[in-house]
């Protein structure tokens, strides 16, 4: 006999924000948009990780076209929760992107300071275009001007997890993309 459906609850979380059927609906149609907007060109994605992982992982799963991916690790942090607003590479890109469509993934945009720098490094390259897709946005925190050509969800300004967004490291593996209760904010 089928085990009856687990009905998951987020002890962890205040609230969710986007639940995982809103996430599955929404990568699908992004995977359609972008499908639409490169035709049959072969597509360079560069993964920002670790935070783009998980939705690197579904989006790609939406898109025919054929692929490269490649990542590149951006480390800026100071604490868990506040930006130190000096993004820098600790892992560098592999594939030689020159000529290439490169599409670039991260899952939130925030300040706006880490995907400025790493399309700045991508441009240096000379790829034949870039173009950027987030899952989230936070409009409201841009510190430098930057604006995604996709945008799966504009959200407000609250420190959110799941779905690759950690505190500290925990949470990615969520399902959904909440906030945490004020308690789990501690570290340790
Ligand atoms: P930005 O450079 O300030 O735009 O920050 C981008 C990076 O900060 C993202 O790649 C995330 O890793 C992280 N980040 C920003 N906001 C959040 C959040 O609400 N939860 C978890 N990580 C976040
Ligand atoms: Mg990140």
């Amino acid at each position: 006999m089928p085990s009856p459906r687990r009905v998951r609850a987020f002890p962890e979380l205040e609230s969710v924000l986007i639940s995982e059927t809103a996430i599955r609906r929404r990568v699908r149609r992004l995977g359609r948009e972008i499908m639409a907007a490169y035709g049959d060109e072969p597509i360079t994605v560069i993964a920002i990780i670790n935070g783009a992982i998980l939705f690197t992982a579904d989006l790609l799963r939406e898109i025919d076209n054929p692929v490269r991916l490649d990542c590149i690790r951006i480390s800026s942090y100071r604490n868990a929760t506040k930006s130190s607003g000096r993004p820098r590479v600790v892992q560098a890109l592999t594939l030689d992107i020159k000529d290439r469509h490169v599409l670039l993934l991260d899952d939130i945009l925030d300040t706006g300071r880490t995907l400025s720098l790493v399309s700045q490094l991508i441009l240096k390259k000379r790829p034949a275009s870039l173009r950027v897709c987030v899952l989230l946005d936070k409009k409201g925190r841009r510190e430098v001007p930057f604006d995604a050509d996709y945008v799966g969800f504009s959200i407000p300004n609250k420190f959110v997890v799941g779905y690759g967004l950690d505190f500290a490291e925990r949470y990615r593996n969520l399902p959904c993309i909440g906030v945490l209760k004020p308690e789990r904010q501690v570290l340790g």
